[in-house]
């Protein structure tokens, strides 16, 4: 394991005022999300969305890393770059999500268990060659009446402390995302417990199988309400028990931990952080983001009205965005930069 190289690179994605841009859906859900703004889906639409985004000027700002998909990866700019090549000229680090989808756990109905340990050396491997530097894998625990069960939690734990660890050995840094779905009527409190025990679960095994931690991050979701949750909590409520979940379940040597926004409002997303960050109190971590929908749904609804390779309102309404969260990686958000 070269752990100069995965520190160094871990490090650089949660360097300050940049975090992380996930892109990396699966084709079926890409194709969803076009569809959902009545875009036809195929490779060549994935492709081309994409590819606006990524050519939109000076967003290397505020995006250390891009994650992509495995069709992505291999897809070329409007020009013939390869898309890799693209990100690595703009002092961008590609990455990959590696994980081949959550699949129903068996005899436990309703719960999933993250796939994609099969042949994942050989993948990582290729993956280095085209450029890659870091990986992602997502698991999903659902919170609902008897759940999380215990076999959900140990054997997502343990998967993700098999997939960090061929990662590293193969020099990607990764991406341990345990994500706690905010699906349901649960409340903050509730999501805290499950979240401190999936943690907990994740960095034992890590232990166990020997995974450098100041060589990974984490990406988990915040302490926040269910969506049906009748008991909304304040913005300063999920910042102070994010925080303290984090501060008491997490190591302290890992270098960052870069958020999911789990299908928070994009402003809600941006000020969680932002709150995070004002905080008198020194976090051991950068705290960063890695946001899919918080950063692109705007964009995505814009590039829907002229889906060409370079349209300029869906590369403003991406570049608000990421600056917005750049801004609130130092805590200089504020609401009437909005508008
Ligand atoms: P969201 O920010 O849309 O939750 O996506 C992040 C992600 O990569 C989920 O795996």
């Amino acid at each position: 394991m070269d752990r100069e190289l995965l520190e160094k690179n871990a490090r650089f994605l949660v360097s300050p005022g940049r975090g992380i841009l996930a892109a990396d859906e699966s084709n079926g859900t890409m194709s969803n999300r076009l569809e959902a703004v009545g875009v036809e889906a195929s490779s060549e639409t994935r492709r081309a969305y994409r590819a606006n985004l990524f050519s939109t000027e000076g967003y290397e700002s505020a995006i250390s890393g891009v994650i992509l998909f495995d069709e992505t990866i291999r897809q070329t700019m409007k020009d013939g770059t390869p898309i890799p090549s693209e990100l690595s000229n703009r002092g961008i680090l590609p990455g990959i999500k590696v994980d081949t989808g959550a699949k129903e756990l068996a005899n436990h109905e309703g719960e999933k268990i993250t796939e994609g340990l099969d042949g994942l050396r050989e993948r990582c491997s290729e993956y280095f060659a085209m450029g890659a530097r870091f990986a992602k894998w997502r698991a999903v625990i659902r919170i609902d009446a008897g759940l999380p069960t215990k076999a959900c939690i140990t054997t997502n734990a343990h998967a993700l402390a098999r997939y960090s660890a061929i990662c590293q050995e193969q020099g990607l840094v990764p991406i341990i995302e345990p994500e706690v779905l905010m699906d349901g009527d649960h409340d903050a409190r509730r999501c805290y417990e499950v979240t401190a025990e999936i943690l907990d679960a994740t960095f034992s095994e890590c232990e166990s199988q020997g995974v450098h931690i100041p060589g990974a991050l984490l990406k988990p979701n915040m302490i926040i309400q269910g969506n049906d949750c009748e008991n909304q909590i304040s913005r300063e409520e999920v910042a102070n028990l994010t925080v303290e979940c984090l501060t008491n379940h997490v190591p302290h040597d890992l270098p960052g931990i870069v958020f999911l926004s789990g299908g928070q409002s994009d402003e809600d997303a941006t000020a969680h952080l932002n709150l995070m960050n004002k905080m008198t109190q020194e976090h051991p971590w950068e705290l960063s983001y890695s946001y899919g929908r918080a950063l692109q749904a705007d964009a995505l609804r814009k590039w829907a009205e002229d889906t060409e390779d370079s349209d300029i309102s869906s590369q403003a309404a991406f570049l608000h965005r990421a600056k917005m969260n750049s801004l609130a990686r130092f805590g200089d958000w504020s609401q009437d930069l909005e508008t």
